[in-house]
């Protein structure tokens, strides 16, 4: 068997602004895989596309999506950080994919029925072959691991199945041409923990997400003091007092929500929380709450309008990025051109 060498691949959509849930939820860990990882993260501008995105709109949010990823703590001299588009190679990947998935696994695909809704025949075919491109993403750089939500083990699963029929259909070019006896990694999903799921503050029980109607029920990460503030002030609770254990929590989505958004962001667990302030009521336990989401959130929001100020740093790091991504990427589509008999070497 193949052993390749570990690499980290991530990316996010940039079809709005940051929250709480992506950075607790993902960048969070993303930032702690640069100590151990060579890492690239994406800003999958592709994805984007695959619904209707406005153009101005589009064109800002790739930049503050990267502002977000800067201000948070990834690295750009550690780590790469660029957008898909600027790497011809992702498409140019999937289009192969797009030859090697079948129809009846992107059938099965649930968010694909989800995002389509009723209106299946309207859906744009980007969007049905979407996990084809992901899958491209990730094994354009022959990338091993890679952190996502639970939302995405559907599609990891799915670039698992790509990678390994691409595998066993060139089996034979690939040894006779001196690619190793495989040509691509099987990608591990590495999904982030339940403790770090954040919800809604308006309804305990679903996702926080920024399709949500209300701007109440999530923390932008660009998000002042105020709003912060305000916005935990405001989160649905449930009128009992807190308990002094987690197993109290249980039926109760809105405490057990803000103990973990409480933990996450104090670095700690719900039990170290619920030591220390089982028995308040909320009115006692969301200033605390609040005052700890301002300390750690406040300093990112700052950092990003700094990024946003001067878009041309923000801009230089996607160059630099992407051309990184390029070197690594570049030739590992010669190779799989080679493979698939598109373009010989020699
Ligand atoms: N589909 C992912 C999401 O919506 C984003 C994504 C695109 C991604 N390509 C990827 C995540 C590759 C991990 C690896 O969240």
């Amino acid at each position: 068997m193949t052993k390749f060498p570990e690499r980290v691949f991530s990316g996010m959509q940039p079809t709005d602004t940051l929250h709480l849930g992506n950075y607790l939820g993902a960048m969070v860990n993303w930032i702690a895989m640069q100590e151990t990882h060579e890492c690239v993260y994406c800003v999958v501008d592709l994805h984007a596309i695959t619904v209707f995105q406005d153009p101005d709109q589009l064109a800002n949010n790739i930049r503050e999506v990267t502002a977000a990823y800067l201000a948070c703590g990834l690295d750009p001299k550690r780590s790469i950080i660029f957008n898909q588009s600027q790497v011809h190679e992702h498409a140019e990947l999937a289009w192969v994919f797009n030859c090697v998935a079948r129809m009846g696994w992107l059938n099965r695909m649930t968010q694909f029925k989800e995002k389509a809704g009723k209106d299946r025949e309207n859906a744009s075919t980007g969007l049905f072959v979407y996990p084809n491109l992901m899958a491209a993403d990730i094994l354009v750089y022959k990338g091993t691991h890679v952190p996502v939500g639970e939302d995405q083990k559907q599609h990891l699963e799915l670039s698992r199945d790509i990678a390994q029929k691409f595998n066993n259909d060139f089996a034979a070019s690939i040894a006779a041409h001196g690619h190793g006896d495989q040509f691509f990694p099987l990608p591990e999903p590495m999904i982030t923990g339940p403790a770090t799921r954040v919800m809604s503050l308006r309804d305990g029980t679903k996702k926080m997400s920024k399709s949500d109607a209300s701007e109440m029920s999530r923390i932008a990460l660009t998000d002042d003091s105020d709003q912060i503030a305000q916005k935990i002030r405001k989160a649905k609770t449930d009128p009992e007092p807190l308990p002094s254990e987690t197993k109290g929590l249980e039926g109760r989505p809105e405490a057990e929500n803000l103990v973990g958004i409480f933990a996450a962001l104090g670095g700690t667990t719900p039990d170290a929380v619920l030591k220390d302030h089982g028995g308040a009521q909320f009115s006692a336990f969301k200033p605390a709450l609040a005052e700890l989401a301002v300390a750690r959130l406040s300093p990112i929001a700052a950092e990003m309008r700094r990024l946003l100020a001067e878009p041309g740093h923000v801009d230089a790091v996607l160059a630099d990025g992407a051309e990184r991504a390029r070197a690594i990427a570049a030739p590992i589509m010669r190779d799989v051109k080679d493979v698939v008999g598109l373009l010989r070497a020699g």
